[in-house]
């Protein structure tokens, strides 16, 4: 079976480096390009994070950089939190040298390019996306699917309020564009991502490599500490686990539902409504709801071993 191409939107961001990882380390998957969003911190910093991991990784793929802050939203500070100020905890990786292209553009670029349609994860704010359906509607009509990290649903709804996902919440206006849009959806938000705990003793065999992967990955799950988790807590891996659900759709289940997103609401602006039911809309949502776990920790320990060790020999 060929590998399915992708294109990962992204806020770098500790999890979301897990989530480029797997990525590059799996064959199932033909990584394509990266694009880079402002949400866990600004975009000089989410870009240069993307850039410095295409380089760790060797990856010979286009890396883009897309928008700095919502599309309407004017009240966003980036104050740092668990990613720290530079998006990774502290532990900055050597600056990139590579040349960035327009961010929407090389999505567009992207799926015109291919011979075979193109399934876009989208691990941050979807900005980008919405641009992407507002400036180029017909480019992307012929994307396969949006697989998106963001939303909550059914028990967790909620990260930064009480009803509201990050990704979702940082630019709600972009996201019920996207959801609105027409190109069919998985949603992997956090009543799934809650379930993906992972901590340093589920990744042994990385940390029995040793290597690049490793030495990164044990200073990223370290920076959850920097906030006062436990270091050896099991911290939700929210991004790795939609790019996991494109490697192995057994990672997870789904259920269909139409999904909205409230973009105006005084005390509910950025909550996925999902509605199973499908009485306020047609079905436009795959919603992941159950999680193998322990499933998921053993594809992302063994690839990201297999990764370290690939990086080590060379
Ligand atoms: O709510 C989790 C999401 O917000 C993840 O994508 C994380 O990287 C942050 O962007
Ligand atoms: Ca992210």
């Amino acid at each position: 079976m060929s590998a399915r191409p992708i294109v990962i939107d992204t806020d770098p961001g500790i999890d979301d480096a897990l989530a480029i990882m797997l990525a590059a380390a799996s064959p199932e998957v033909d990584l394509r390009g990266l694009v880079a969003v402002a949400g866990n911190v600004g975009l000089p910093y989410t870009s240069g994070n993307a850039a410095a991991l295409a380089d760790l990784l060797r990856l010979d793929i286009p890396v883009g950089k897309g928008a700095s802050g919502p599309l309407w939203r004017r009240d966003i500070d980036f104050t740092p939190d668990v990613h720290g100020e530079d998006g990774f905890a502290g532990h900055s990786l050597p600056v990139s040298t590579r040349s960035f292209e327009p961010g929407v553009p090389l999505l567009a670029r992207l799926i015109e390019e291919s011979a075979d349609p193109i399934t876009i994860v989208p691990i941050g704010p979807l900005t980008n996306i919405a641009m992407l359906v507002n400036e180029y509607p017909e480019t992307a009509r012929k994307v396969e699917r949006f697989v998106i990290m963001g939303g909550g649903a059914f028990d967790v709804l909620g990260n930064v309020t009480p009803v509201a996902e990050f990704n979702i919440w940082f630019d709600p206006d972009a996201a019920a564009r996207v959801f609105a849009f027409g190109v069919p959806i998985t949603m992997v938000g956090l009543n799934a991502t809650h379930q993906a705990t992972v901590a340093r003793k589920h990744l042994p065999r990385l940390f029995a490599s040793g290597g690049p992967v490793a030495e990164i990955v044990g200073h990223l799950l370290a920076g959850y500490h920097n906030v006062g988790v436990d270091m050896e807590a099991a911290m939700p891996q929210h991004d790795s686990l939609a790019v996991a659900g494109v490697i192995d759709p057994d990672v997870f289940t789904t259920v269909p539902a139409f999904v909205d997103v409230e973009n105006v609401g005084r005390l509910t602006s950025g909550m996925t409504l999902v509605d199973r039911a499908c009485e306020s809309g047609e079905p436009n949502c795959d919603v992941a709801v159950k999680v193998d776990v322990e499933r998921f920790r053993d594809l992302l320990d063994s690839r990201l071993s297999a990764l370290d060790a690939s990086l080590r020999q060379d």
